[in-house]
């Protein structure tokens, strides 16, 4: 049985997984950088490699490949709740909240080093920076697929557009 089999044996049971669900899920994948390694992807038009590994309706799989000291947009998750697991390198998940103006501002992180997990429930919004001396690739598990997620630019950003 290959890893996305197992995966879809893992979210039968689940019509909604729960973000534990999810962490589950991934935990039965026993994943590795080894095993994934052929699906890292370098950085394109976006400033960290993203490859989406599997989607249905239900659920996305996406591996992300953080380059020693990039940082993803600010961004949520649209519809979907997510959880993911670091496999090399530390990350700081970094919690933003919006001010009254619709602008991000920083909450506070947590560190996630290799083989550890965080979860993103509904509704958060955050950053995944590489704060490692190397690479960083982590795992992530959506549900349901991804759609309607959104960037948010600091107002300091904004201003220098305008300025
Ligand atoms: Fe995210």
């Amino acid at each position: 049985m290959d890893w996305k089999e197992t995966m879809e044996k893992a979210l039968q049971e689940a019509a909604w997984p729960s973000v534990q669900q999810l962490k589950s899920a991934i935990e039965t994948l026993n994943l590795s950088v080894e095993k994934v390694a052929g699906a890292i992807a370098n950085p394109g038009s976006l400033p960290y490699g993203r490859t989406s590994l599997y989607r249905t309706p239900e659920t996305e799989a996406v591996l992300i490949h953080l380059p020693q000291g990039r940082e993803t947009y600010i961004h949520d998750h649209g519809y979907s709740i997510g959880c993911a697991k670091v496999l090399e390198g530390t990350i700081a998940n970094r919690i933003y909240r919006l001010d009254a103006y619709g602008y991000p501002v920083y909450a506070g992180e947590t560190i996630i080093e290799p083989g550890s997990f965080y979860s993103s429930p509904k509704g958060q919004i955050h950053q995944l920076r590489n704060v490692g001396y190397g690479r960083a690739v982590s795992f992530h598990l959506y549900a349901p697929a991804l759609s309607g997620g959104k960037n948010y630019y600091p107002y300091e950003q904004v201003l220098d557009f305008v300025i």
